[in-house]
């Protein structure tokens, strides 16, 4: 396993919209631990592989508590099938938009569609905080980031925030 760069904003390949995997294998694999060591490291609970610069449809998450409780979760090529009416504020941010909070409004509850670690097809629901998780995420995969969902001024104060972060 190896530690993988992080893009932050305004990278321009986390615009990318990211392509559907072809076959869950080895190399694939590899790049999921790869990507789960570099959240940990981080430290974060999600990230897109767009976010190290590979744009496939692969995510990695854990919601676990600390590292005692580690839950490793793999989603390839996911798909939301079905999104509640109802929707729920959460205050997120982003390994991409480091240091920077901001309150997004989502569906809360939906059900996904996904192949896991092993290619296996999973059908599972979501709510809470994976809810939030796996939508955000999910966003990474169409070139979307958190911060699209505000508003311009706040969107270019976090880019600004970021780059003022990252030259210093
Ligand atoms: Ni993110």
């Amino acid at each position: 396993m190896a530690l993988r760069e992080i893009l932050v904003v305004p990278h321009p390949v986390l615009k990318q919209v990211s392509k559907p995997v072809e076959a869950v294998d080895d190399d694939l694999r590899a790049l999921m631990d790869d990507m789960l060591e570099t959240m940990y490291a981080a430290p974060g609970i999600g990230l897109a592989a767009v976010q190290v610069g590979v744009p496939k449809r692969v995510i990695v998450m854990d919601l676990g508590r600390d590292e005692d409780d580690r839950q490793p979760r793999y989603y390839i090529n996911p798909e939301i099938v079905w999104a509640s009416d109802e929707t729920a504020p959460y205050e997120e941010g982003c390994l991409s938009v480091p240091e920077y909070f901001d309150e997004v409004e989502r569906p809360a509850k939906v059900k996904l569609r996904y192949l896991d670690y092993h290619g296996k097809a999973v059908e599972e629901d979501a709510e809470g905080l994976f809810a939030v998780c796996i939508q955000h995420e999910m966003d990474h995969l169409e070139g979307v980031l958190f911060i699209d969902h505000l508003s311009r001024l706040k969107r270019e104060q976090a880019i600004k925030k970021v780059k003022k972060l990252t030259a210093a």
